[in-house]
């Protein structure tokens, strides 16, 4: 899981390439390299750590003149941003990667599976590797088939033998200004202009420079110069592709006045739900979902939701939802689990897949084995065009916007949005909802971006207050009931994913069965205590936790006290207690962000973790 770049053109690539890098940092981030076309052939920066070790990097050695490449203008380069996956965290192992004669520079966003085979072929040959990847085989294949085919017949001959899932740019000292692309299940979009060409596995990486864009599909490949692109198949067949043009605005990409991405994402939540729920519930007594087939609904009696993290938190709202409104029975499972054990699913069974990015390798292949034994498959993603969307049979987007922090939020409540909906509109069709109840719902639901923006407005001194004074604790237990135990299991994720605090997330009935024992004088504890009919219970075990010496902190619905069960209260808009979700998962957000930064770290960017994990 990788950021590639690449540009053929006029300008000086290096900037280009550099600034296509940062906007693609989310995808990973452990080190980075560019390789240019200069007058002296290819030459290649790398560094290990961010992208600015990268910069530093290239700034030095421009600086003592050493590398040709750093003399603008060149005119076309490949840059990579790397999360580790073969090979550990070297500058041998930064891409771009290349040939003993450095004839062949390849950057590689995937795995090649089938790259051991290829190596001691390479190496009973005679070859020398450098690096420790899967990928490195490809400017090996590649530069020993160059002379006799020149380098795009030798890019899709090598592609045609590697086994996998990646997408790569490579360029030659042999064929200046020349780049191509190929693609297999990882993504790569090809920007257009007149006079300039971009290749990258994201919109950011070019937007400010063309918003005309080509999508590269599965088993294409791409011959970028600098006045045009040529699309063709594995197969070498000539390929016509529409141009798309995009509207994205490029300040989306940037921090917009916050401290941080994730702070700003925090702040668009909203906006989030907002645009999500907006033109799909015009109907003041339902939902519509056009991208849905209703008598596919009205007869699903099974659904079961797959997905990772995050996304899978969101799922677990959405069974509550579902069986709660639509009284259809709903499985829930974390795709890698899914696909190992060998699922009862098949025809008549709708499986739901939600993922942010909609490129998540469990959850793409837990979709594809239900679509392999007939389920009908959807997808839930905030991404247009991502994987899953081909995966599926139909998709509903989530409008989130682009999430950059690794650290989800808004494509959360997004996603929580769209189950809801889901959730409606099959209550709608199966008629187990009353046309009152599900006025009163669509009502709540719609009044839920005013609610979300009024808590955010009304500062953050409560949950500041609790971070100052736990900040530096070890470990935190989150409980919860029915819906509250999700967000406490998203509130759990969210402090240990960014402030490296260890969590456990429990349902509150379960913690006299065990968990009870980790507490002692001190230890805080997030309990989810919004309005419910289960709110009594969870009250009782408050009282467990503080008889204990432990420390409650309890996000509550304003309205009702908790004062004297609680340490310390984090209030949220009252709204229906199945739509709480959306408001409760708010402050435990931001006390995982509060607490992270006065631990000094970078939140945006956690360590060993990535934004999109295309990775078993
Ligand atoms: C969220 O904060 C995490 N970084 C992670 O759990 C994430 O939700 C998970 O990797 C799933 O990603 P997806 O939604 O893109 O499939």
């Amino acid at each position: 899981m990788c950021g590639i770049v690449g540009y053929v053109g006029q300008r000086s690539v290096q900037e280009i390439l550099l600034a296509g890098l940062e906007k693609l940092e989310y995808r990973g981030y452990d080190s980075a390299g560019i390789s240019i076309q200069g007058e002296s052939g290819l030459e290649v920066v790398r560094a290990v750590g961010n992208l600015a070790a990268l910069k530093a990097a290239v700034a030095e050695q421009g600086a003592e003149g050493a590398v040709a490449v750093l003399a603008p203008p060149a005119t076309a380069g490949i840059g990579h941003t790397r999360w580790a996956t073969h090979g550990r965290v070297t500058e041998e192992n930064a891409h771009p990667h290349y040939d003993p004669d450095n004839r062949v520079h390849v950057v590689v966003n995937g795995i090649v599976e089938n790259y051991m085979e290829l190596k001691n072929e390479l190496q009973a040959q005679g070859a020398h590797f450098t690096s420790e990847t899967d990928v490195e085989v490809i400017a090996h294949l590649i530069a020993n088939d160059l002379d006799e085919h020149g380098l795009v017949e030798a890019t899709r001959r090598t592609y045609n033998r590697l086994r996998g899932h990646y997408s790569f740019v490579v360029q030659s000292s042999e064929e200046p200004g020349v780049l191509v692309g190929a693609r297999k299940e990882t993504p790569m979009i090809v920007g257009r202009s007149e006079t300039e060409q971009f290749l990258a596995s994201g919109i950011p990486a070019f937007l400010e420079h063309t918003r005309t864009v080509q999508a590269l599909e599965d088993d294409e490949l791409v011959v970028l110069t600098a006045d045009g692109a040529r699309f063709m198949t594995a197969d070498g067949a000539p390929i016509e592709r529409e141009t798309q043009e995009i509207d994205w605005d490029v300040d989306a990409a940037e921090k917009g006045g916050f401290e941080t991405f994730m702070l700003k994402e925090i702040h668009e939540q909203a906006d989030a739900v907002a645009e999500t729920i907006a033109d799909r519930t015009v109907r003041p007594d339902g939902v519509d979902l056009p991208e849905l087939d209703d008598e596919l609904l009205r007869g699903t009696k099974r659904i079961i939701i797959v997905a990772c993290g995050t996304s899978y938190h969101a799922g677990l709202i959405g069974r509550y939802a579902i069986e709660e409104w639509a009284r259809v029975p709903v499985e829930m499972d974390v795709a890698s689990e899914y696909r190992y054990r060998n699922p009862v699913v098949g025809p008549g069974d709708v499986v739901i897949g939600i993922t942010q990015s909609g490129e998540s390798l469990d959850t793409l292949a837990a979709m594809r084995l239900a679509r392999e034994r007939g389920a009908t498959v959807l997808a839930v993603t905030n991404i247009m065009g991502s994987q899953a969307t081909r995966d599926a049979h139909a998709t509903v987007y989530t409008r989130a916007g682009l999430e950059i922090s690794v650290a989800a939020t808004k494509t959360f409540v997004a996603q929580v949005a769209v189950m809801y909906l889901l959730a409606l509109r099959l209550a709608e069709l199966k008629g187990s909802l009353s046309a009152e109840r599900r006025t009163e719902l669509v009502t709540k639901l719609k009044r839920i971006p005013h609610d979300i923006d009024a808590m955010l407005e009304h500062g953050t001194a409560a949950i500041d207050r609790v971070a100052e004074r736990h900040f530096d604790k070890d470990f935190f237990l989150y409980l919860g009931r029915h819906v509250g135990l999700p967000v406490g299991l998203e509130g759990a994720l969210k402090l240990k994913e960014i402030s490296y605090i260890a969590t456990d997330a429990y349902a509150a009935g379960e913690m006299k069965h065990g968990p009870i024992a980790l507490l002692d004088q001190d230890t805080p504890v997030v309990v989810v205590a919004t309005d419910s009919p289960v709110l009594d219970k969870v009250i009782s075990n408050m009282q467990e936790v503080r008889v204990r010496g432990a420390h409650v902190i309890a996000v509550a619905s304003e309205g009702t006290d908790l004062t004297e069960h609680a340490e310390e209260t984090l209030v949220v808009p009252p709204t229906d207690w199945m739509l709480q979700p959306l408001l409760a998962v708010i402050p435990l957000q931001l006390l995982a962000y509060r607490i992270a930064r006065l631990r000094g770290l970078n939140v945006d960017q956690p360590r060993n973790l990535a934004k999109t994990v295309t990775v078993e």
